[in-house]
């Protein structure tokens, strides 16, 4: 698993957000901290837009199909997403996953495909975590269910909580910083 996440984000996005450090330059969601305390920090998003394709299963080659789906689709609609961070791993409250890749406002989209959607996000409130490491799915629900433990939730079951990993790393960076976030508006 670890291996695949990996590759996700290496073969993605090359190198340089606006604003953020860990943007290192590049087209981030834009938003605006409301609170940052110890354990968490509350950021407001602007709406934003993704095109993201389903994962089938948590195996290795299940993120690579998933990847590579993106990426010709990226292709074949002659886009650029080089300079974008994050990729989103959205995990759904029926126990699904998404692959999402964040696209800058003005983008020229083509129409979605029978495997790619596009994905617009209305302007949203997360709590956020951050977490370093080589992110992957394991680390994401980990960080997840620390997260809920700070909010005070109890959710007896994580399979059916809507979280999502954010990277802005590659592979090869030094250090990471990943995120995972739980929007205010959703339940266990
Ligand atoms: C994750 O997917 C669910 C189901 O489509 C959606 O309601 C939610 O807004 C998505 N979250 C993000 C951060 O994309």
């Amino acid at each position: 698993m670890e291996t695949a996440v990996v590759l996700l984000l290496s073969v993605l996005l090359v190198s340089s957000c606006s604003g953020e450090d860990f943007c290192k330059g590049k087209t981030c969601p834009a938003f605006t901290v409301i609170e940052r305390n110890q354990n968490y920090e509350i950021h407001q998003f602007v709406p934003t837009t993704w095109i993201r394709t389903k994962v089938a299963g948590t195996s290795d080659s299940d993120f690579l199909d998933a990847n590579g789906r993106l990426k010709s689709f990226v292709k074949n609609g002659e886009i650029s997403l080089d300079n974008t961070w994050p990729v989103l791993i959205n995990h759904t409250k029926d126990n699904h996953l998404w692959l999402c890749w964040f696209v800058p406002p003005n983008t020229q989209l083509s129409a979605a495909s029978s495997s790619v959607e596009i994905f617009h996000l209305p302007s949203s409130t997360f709590y956020v975590r951050n977490f370093g490491g080589i992110p992957s799915v394991q680390s994401g629900k980990s960080n997840a269910a620390k997260l809920l433990s700070d909010l005070e939730r109890i959710c007896s079951n994580l399979d059916s909580v809507e979280y999502s990993g954010a990277g802005y790393d590659s592979f090869w960076a030094l250090k990471h910083h990943n995120e995972v976030w739980i929007n205010q508006d959703s339940s266990c």
